[in-house]
């Protein structure tokens, strides 16, 4: 009944005050300087506050706008651009904004920074596989100082989707398909981009996008409906959200698909009820390009009043480029005031977050164009992206030591378009990356190449096309060599956005490259580029060697000559599995374990497949490395300061090396099914010949709780199994502990971290 007094009380005042005037609500929930502006700012000051603008889509980021753009920043009639880009353009831009509006509320300035600003880092997917949290930190630190020097205050970064379905295209911008390594890199992304404290000048807004189940869209196909059951919702997609809410990040975005029906830019329970209101989430919330919008197309709106009404209440702040919220929101508010509550929320926390910047205080700060010119593309900024390529890529098979190639290699035939191909490894979102900036896999080998080793090149066919007239030339230069590295696999332009495919194998040109060359007999050794798990069973076949190099960014060729020719040892490990046909997509390494588990030795009903084994071609958490690792026994103990288990580590072979010690864990029973392994710690860890370090894990009993509903987790009294090992399919020791019933508990349970200690 109050509320229904008050709301037509807000009413009567909106039309006392005229339709320009909006009486505050909210107040009290911001800073005093949010709330005055709160208390002085006009209905259409406030609505443009929610509004964020396109710069330009394209390459040539249209920063200088025109008169009649910067008459309705003037008017007060933004709060935000994307797409936009330079300290000097984006200086006089946030001049008029801050000089020539009625209350000088600063601009935000935005664009995907995803893997690098100028210093383009591999794709997430590659960065993913590094399994290394200083190197994610660390790389979206320098993107970050990067992007804030280019007078950037936001990104729309990390992209923290769980995806489990090789077929969507964009499973190249996240963290692979495990929840708790997706939480671990979400959580490291967002403390690298926004550092110790958001109001220096060289840290950026992070955005955790896209809330809340966009990698799961029905067969794989970008926007569309994730139908998913409520437990893999909160229990595997859900997760990496928490963790970079707790990590601190200042914005999240929304999905553009629905989850069974309820398009994420309108969900209301999801948004105000678990992201704000159970997890406390206080910072903004963006929806995604022109979302707001399409809430039409999905059906849930007639018109653009009802769509931005929607989003408003369900918790949406600004609106990406639709102009609903700026343009239609006052129909929707004059039909129901009560609206202007969640509109003073709205603006209250996008003022909030200009203030976290420091925008108020120094809002030119991140103007100073002598920093562009020394940062980008900064000679430390290029070591560190060589770095982070060479942990990046997964060695996927190594027959009889096809690598490295050592001196005496003789003549290195390398094939296939993509060795030259610069576009493809700036990968999906290259901001301001630059072709000329990249350093090609054919220069790296070319300029790596050790004494006695020739390197060669023939273009053979391009991922991007059928011709195959040059695979002759290719096959001729292969047979005057004594052997091949053939760099075979997927363009830049076929993952990413709206990039799904239906089929998995590589495109056409590229097998029939592949085909020719090994009928010629040569040691093959692959490259893989690409931005997605392939079904390759033919290069595994065939291949001597199969080195998984993604798309790496600027120092794609110096890393991998790092690792091609044995400078570094390789070490990273796949976030996904490699599927051996699309059929067996979506697959897991932690699925539930069936009433008929699968036998795949045995011609019986079972849960398996009758053409095919139902095992990935390469597991979750596999790569090999140029040295060996033995494991002792897993030694574990529980008591009241938690589960502590821990193993030695041996480097056996000749040489130092990278091991990434994973632990995974098994619920045996419970009152459900519960997956068949989880991955429930890591650590990556340098060792010499012959050197032995210890790794020690510490976990909660709330790691192990079990989804019961939303707030609830249940802790379980029983048995749980541990195991750890080298990959998912690769365990080399076990151990069990006894948890007694801890009641429940608020938070996710593959969100919370494993402390983990190296002696
Ligand atoms: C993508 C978002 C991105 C936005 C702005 C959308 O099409 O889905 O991930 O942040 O564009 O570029």
């Amino acid at each position: 009944m109050l509320k229904f007094v008050s709301a037509i009380a807000m009413a009567a005042s909106l039309v006392a005050c005229g339709p320009t005037e909006a009486p505050s609500t909210h107040v009290d929930a911001f800073s005093p300087r949010v709330s005055d502006l709160l208390e002085r700012m006009t209905l259409e000051e406030k609505l443009g506050q929610l509004h964020q603008a396109a710069g330009g889509r394209s390459r040539n980021l249209n920063s200088r706008l025109t008169d009649d753009e910067l008459d309705r920043v003037r008017r007060g009639g933004v709060g935000s651009y994307l797409h936009v880009a330079g300290a000097e353009p984006l200086a006089e831009l946030q001049r008029v904004a801050v000089e020539e509006s009625r209350l000088g509320i600063p601009l935000l300035f935005a664009m995907d920074v995803v893997h690098g600003y100028r210093t383009i880092f591999p794709v997430p997917i590659a960065m993913a596989s590094t399994w290394d949290e200083s190197d994610w930190e660390a790389a979206t630190r320098i993107s970050a100082e990067e992007a804030s020097a280019s007078g950037l205050h936001w990104t729309f970064a990390p992209m923290v989707d769980i995806a489990r379905d090789p077929r969507w295209g964009r499973i190249v911008e996240g963290g692979g398909s495990d929840p708790y390594l997706g939480a671990r890199m979400a959580a490291a992304q967002v403390a690298g981009y926004q550092g110790e404290d958001l109001a220096q000048a060289d840290t950026i807004l992070a955005t955790a996008k896209h809330f809340g189940a966009y990698g799961v869209p029905t067969g794989g196909r970008d926007y569309g409906t994730a139908d998913l059951s409520e437990r893999s919702l909160y229990e595997i997609y859900l997760p990496p959200f928490y963790a970079a809410s707790r990590a601190g990040a200042g914005s999240m975005m929304t999905a553009f698909n629905d989850i069974a029906g309820v398009p994420s830019t309108a969900n209301e329970t999801l948004i105000d009820g678990t992201l704000r209101g159970r997890w406390g989430f206080d910072g903004m919330i963006v929806s995604d390009w022109n979302a707001v919008a399409e809430l039409i197309n999905h059906g849930v709106a007639d018109n653009r009043a009802e769509a931005g009404a929607l989003a408003l209440r369900a918790g949406v702040d600004m609106d990406m480029t639709s102009s609903v919220f700026v343009n239609d929101l006052r129909v929707a508010i004059e039909a129901d005031p009560e609206l202007l509550d969640d509109l003073d929320l709205a603006v209250g926390r996008i003022l909030t977050a200009k203030e976290q910047l420091g925008l108020f205080d120094d809002p030119m700060a991140y103007h100073q164009t002598a920093r562009e010119t020394s940062e980008l593309l900064a000679q430390d900024h290029r070591a560190l992206a060589r770095a982070v390529s060479t942990r990046s890529m997964v060695l996927l098979k190594n027959e009889a030591d096809a690598l490295p190639l050592g001196e005496g290699a003789g003549r290195v035939a390398v094939i296939g378009a993509l060795a030259t191909d610069a576009w493809t490894q700036l990968g999906s979102w290259r901001a301001q990356g630059r072709p000329e900036d990249v350093i090609t896999l054919l220069d790296g080998l070319e300029a790596g190449a050790p004494e006695g080793v020739d390197v060669l090149h023939a273009i053979g066919a391009d991922p991007a096309d059928d011709d195959l007239s040059g695979i002759a030339e290719a096959v001729a230069l292969a047979e005057s060599a004594d052997r091949v590295v053939l760099v075979v696999g997927e363009g830049y332009d076929m993952s990413g956005e709206a990039r799904s495919r239906s089929d998995l194998f590589m495109p056409a040109s590229q097998r029939a490259l592949a085909d020719a060359i090994f009928e010629t007999g040569k040691p093959v050794i692959v490259i893989l580029v690409t931005g997605r798990p392939l079904a390759i069973p033919d290069l595994a076949e065939r291949a001597d060697a199969i080195l998984n190099a993604w798309m790496l960014g600027v120092e794609a060729g110096p890393a991998l000559a790092d690792i091609v020719y044995g400078e570094v040892s390789p070490s990273g490990r796949l976030p996904v599995s490699f599927p051996r046909t699309t059929g067996a997509v979506p697959y897991s390494y932690s699925e539930f374990p069936s009433g008929r588990p699968a036998d795949p030795d045995l011609d019986r009903d079972t849960n398996r497949y009758h053409d095919q084994p139902i095992t990935p071609l390469y597991p979750f958490g596999h790569g090999l490395s140029y040295s060996d690792f033995s494991y002792g026994e897993l030694v574990a103990q529980n008591d009241a300061a938690g589960i502590r288990l821990s193993v030695d580590v041996t480097n056996t072979g000749d040489r130092e090396a990278d091991e990434v010690v994973q632990l995974y864990m098994r619920d045996p029973l419970a009152f459900v099914a519960r997956p068949q392994l989880e991955l429930r710690g890591y650590r990556r860890i340098t060792l010499m010949p012959g050197e032995q370090r210890t790794v020690h894990f510490h976990l909660i009993p709330a790691q192990s709780a079990i989804f019961e509903r939303p707030g609830s987790w249940r802790i379980e009294a029983g048995e749980l199994l541990f195991h750890v090992g080298s990959s998912s399919a690769d365990l080399r020791s076990s151990a069990s502990v006894h948890v007694e019933s801890g009641g429940t508990s608020e938070v996710p349970a593959t969100a919370i971290e494993t402390r983990t200690e190296v002696e």
